[in-house]
C-alpha cells in the first residue's frame, strides 16, 4: 500500500536546481518505499490567470490533467526558487488555476483537501529561498494539506549537486532524506483503506 506521491519544481527552466532538488528527493521516496512521480510544470502551460478567460473557456486543459494527478496521489513535494521572498508566478498561477472547480458537483480543493505536503527549496544565494518556504507553507495549508514541518533550504545550490544530480554534501543530503522520510511515512499514516 505505498502512497502515491508527486514530485515537482516551480521553475520551468531546463537547469533549475528546484529540479534538481525534487528529482533527487522522488529517488529517496522510492527509496522510502513510496511510489514517487516527478513531473514538470513545463509540460502543463497554462495563461495567467483571468476570470473572464475562465467564465468563457473553463480551466486550462493543462490545469485539468495536473488537477487529476494531484487528486489522484496522497501527496505533493514542491521544491521552489523564491523570488523577491515570495512563490515565483509559475507556481503561484499553477496552484490556483488548479484550485478552481470545474464545475458545481466538483468538490471544493480536491487536489489538495487533506493530502500532505512537503516543501524545499534551493537558490544560489546564501539563504536558500529559506524566506519562500513561509508563504508557501501558509498557502499549501490554507488549502487544506498537511505540510510536514520538516523542510529544508538549500544555499549555494548551483555548485551543491553532481553530475548525477545527487547533493554532494553528506549532511545535506541526510537533511533531505529527512524530510522525504517524514513526507512518505506522513502519506502512509494519512493514506486511506
Ligand atoms: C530571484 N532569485 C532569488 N534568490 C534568492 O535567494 N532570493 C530571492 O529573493 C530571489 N529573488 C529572485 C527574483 C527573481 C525575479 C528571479 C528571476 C530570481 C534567484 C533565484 O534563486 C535563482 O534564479 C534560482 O536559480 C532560481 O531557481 P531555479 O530556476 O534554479 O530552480
Amino acid at each position: 500500500n505505498a502512497p502515491s506521491l508527486i514530485f515537482f519544481a516551480g521553475s520551468a527552466r531546463e537547469d533549475s536546481v528546484n529540479k534538481k532538488i525534487a528529482r533527487v528527493a522522488a529517488r529517496m521516496a522510492e527509496a522510502a518505499g513510496a511510489d514517487a512521480t516527478f513531473i514538470d510544470l513545463r509540460d502543463y502551460p497554462m495563461p495567467l490567470y483571468d476570470g473572464d478567460l475562465e467564465s468563457r473557456d473553463g480551466l486550462p486543459e493543462a490545469a485539468v490533467e495536473l488537477k487529476a494527478l494531484f487528486r489522484d496521489s496522497d501527496g505533493l513535494f514542491v521544491a521552489s526558487p523564491e523570488y523577491n521572498s515570495s512563490l515565483p508566478p509559475l507556481l503561484k498561477n499553477t496552484i490556483d488555476w488548479v484550485s478552481r472547480r470545474a464545475s458545481a458537483d466538483e468538490p471544493p480543493l480536491v487536489a489538495y483537501k487533506g493530502k500532505v505536503a512537503a516543501i524545499a527549496a534551493g537558490s544560489p544565494g546564501g539563504l536558500g529561498g529559506l524566506r519562500g518556504l513561509v508563504p508557501l507553507r501558509m498557502l499549501l495549508g490554507n488549502l487544506g494539506m498537511h505540510v510536514v514541518p520538516q523542510q529544508l533550504a538549500i544555499s549555494g545550490a548551483a555548485t551543491a549537486f553532481d553530475d548525477d544530480g545527487q547533493l554532494m554534501e553528506p549532511d545535506r543530503k541526510a537533511a533531505l532524506e529527512g524530510v522525504v522520510k517524514q513526507f512518505v511515512e506522513t502519506a502512509q499514516a494519512l493514506k486511506p483503506g
